[in-house]
């Protein structure tokens, strides 16, 4: 897949949408001697879009995705605008980080992202249905049917009433795909979503998301350190190059795209 034409500065590109359009971008990590700098000095997602960011460990995917769902604060940025729907507005997400919007972006984040983690993050009290249903619960929305639905395609709709720990790690991770997707975001980050699985079942797995996503045209990132199968599900890799000091004080990730 071929990245986006260059912007035109409005947001929009051809007839593509953005929905993410970062520019100069710059989150530095310090702990005990050793720094980590990533850097971004131009990145644009259009809506729809299937992109991803493939890695070694340490180089900073998910320090990436965590500034791309609004949960880190960027160090420095040019801009940072996120369009939470065709025929909205770019919001200016450096502008509400700089004036402590912190609830503007809270209320983004539950609104129109999905987050799948690697380890699932199910709340173990709560049933399969509750925890796929958690997501709409907290923006109030009404059943219409789609985590039943999601539910059946997913393959785990004998599991609905059980508690998570009933259920073997990939069905888990199944479980968490549906809470990501259930409340129709636009957006959905997956950080290494089936990194515990065998790769049988990954790949299964992997599949089924990019088939549904496809389905609901929600715009996917997904990180992971090792995906063999990736080129097969036709995503855009992002571009990116790590640097490191001899002395190890410094690694700089750099990502375009
Ligand atoms: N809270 C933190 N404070 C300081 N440094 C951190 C913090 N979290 C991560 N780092 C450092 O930032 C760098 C990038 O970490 P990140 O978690 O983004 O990597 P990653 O590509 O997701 O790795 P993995 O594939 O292992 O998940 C690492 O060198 C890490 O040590
Ligand atoms: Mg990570």
């Amino acid at each position: 897949m071929t990245a986006p034409e260059v912007s035109t500065g409005n947001g929009l590109t051809g007839d593509k949408v953005l929905i993410y359009h970062l520019r100069d971008v710059v989150k530095t990590r310090e702990a005990e001697g050793t720094a980590f700098r990533l850097r971004v000095p131009s990145l644009q997602i259009a809506l729809g879009e299937k992109i991803a960011l493939i890695g070694e460990s340490g180089c900073g995917k998910s320090t990436l995705l965590d500034m791309l769902s609004m949960t880190l604060k960027p160090s420095e940025t040019g801009s940072f605008r996120f369009r939470s729907e065709k025929g909205a507005e770019p919001v200016d997400i450096s502008g509400l980080w700089r004036k402590r919007q912190l609830n503007r972006l809270g209320d983004l984040r539950r609104l129109r992202i999905g987050y799948v983690m690697q380890t699932g993050g199910l709340l173990p009290y709560l049933t399969v249905r509750e925890n796929i249903n958690l997501s709409r619960r907290l923006l109030d929305m009404p059943n219409d049917g789609l985590v039943d639905e999601l539910a059946g395609d997913l393959g785990i709709r004998r599991h609905l009433d059980k508690l998570p720990h009933l259920l073997s790690v990939g069905e888990r991770q199944r479980v968490a795909i549906g809470r990501a997707l259930a409340h129709r975001p636009s957006i959905v980050i997956a950080d290494e979503p089936t990194a515990s699985l065998d790769p049988i079942a990954a790949e299964r797995i992997m599949s089924l998301f990019i088939e549904l996503v496809d389905e609901l045209h929600i715009t996917v990132i997904l990180a992971s350190h090792a995906w063999r199968h990736i080129n097969r599900l036709g995503l855009r890799h992002l571009e990116h190059h790590t640097r490191r000091e001899e002395d190890g004080s410094m690694t700089e990730t750099v990502v375009t795209g």
